[in-house]
């Protein structure tokens, strides 16, 4: 899976000309070669888009209409911290919605979006597995329940704090 660093200028096309190639024998093979294109690059390029069109010949609009129906593709690149915001019952009982709206102020990043500074990208998901936790998200896939909006803010700004000290 890629770290999502792969910016549009550094795509190389002769690996999504062969995952086209590949996938183009099977009738309907554009989600397969989506799925394998975003999983190879992080997401879904708009450049790859028009690629895989010349290259299987089916119109470019098509494959954006598939991208952009299914929650599972990106077109924009991950951010380095993805948050997934729980949801489910017991999280939207102890306070979801404050949960998403302070990340959303902290980073910068409404849910399904990716903060400017490409740290963080925000998700809104279903149950994580730990509602007596509530209300909570995972980070990078490490769980943080209980949260406040204090907590919160003490969590990113330990996260910039990291990023700024790595970056020297
Ligand atoms: S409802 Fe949020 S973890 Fe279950």
């Amino acid at each position: 899976m890629a770290d999502g660093s792969m910016t549009e200028e550094k795509i190389d096309f002769s690996v999504i000309d062969a995952i086209a190639r590949k996938h183009s024998v099977e009738r309907g093979a554009v989600i397969p070669i989506l799925q394998e294109v975003q999983d190879t690059l992080g997401y879904v390029p708009k450049a790859v888009i028009q690629r895989i069109a010349d290259d299987i010949d089916v119109p470019a609009s098509e494959i954006y209409g598939i991208v952009t129906f299914y929650a599972q593709f990106r077109l924009e690149p991950l951010g380095k911290y993805l948050i997934k915001v729980c949801h489910g019952t017991a999280c939207h009982l102890c306070g979801a919605e404050m949960v998403a709206d302070t990340i959303a102020q902290v980073t910068g990043a409404k849910e399904g979006a990716t903060s400017e500074d490409k740290l963080f990208t925000v998700e809104r998901v279903a149950c994580l597995g730990c509602c007596s936790l509530a209300p909570c998200i995972m980070i990078n896939g490490d769980t943080h329940g209980r949260l406040t909006p204090e907590s919160i803010d003490k969590t990113m700004q330990e996260i910039r704090k990291k990023e700024a000290a790595s970056a020297g």
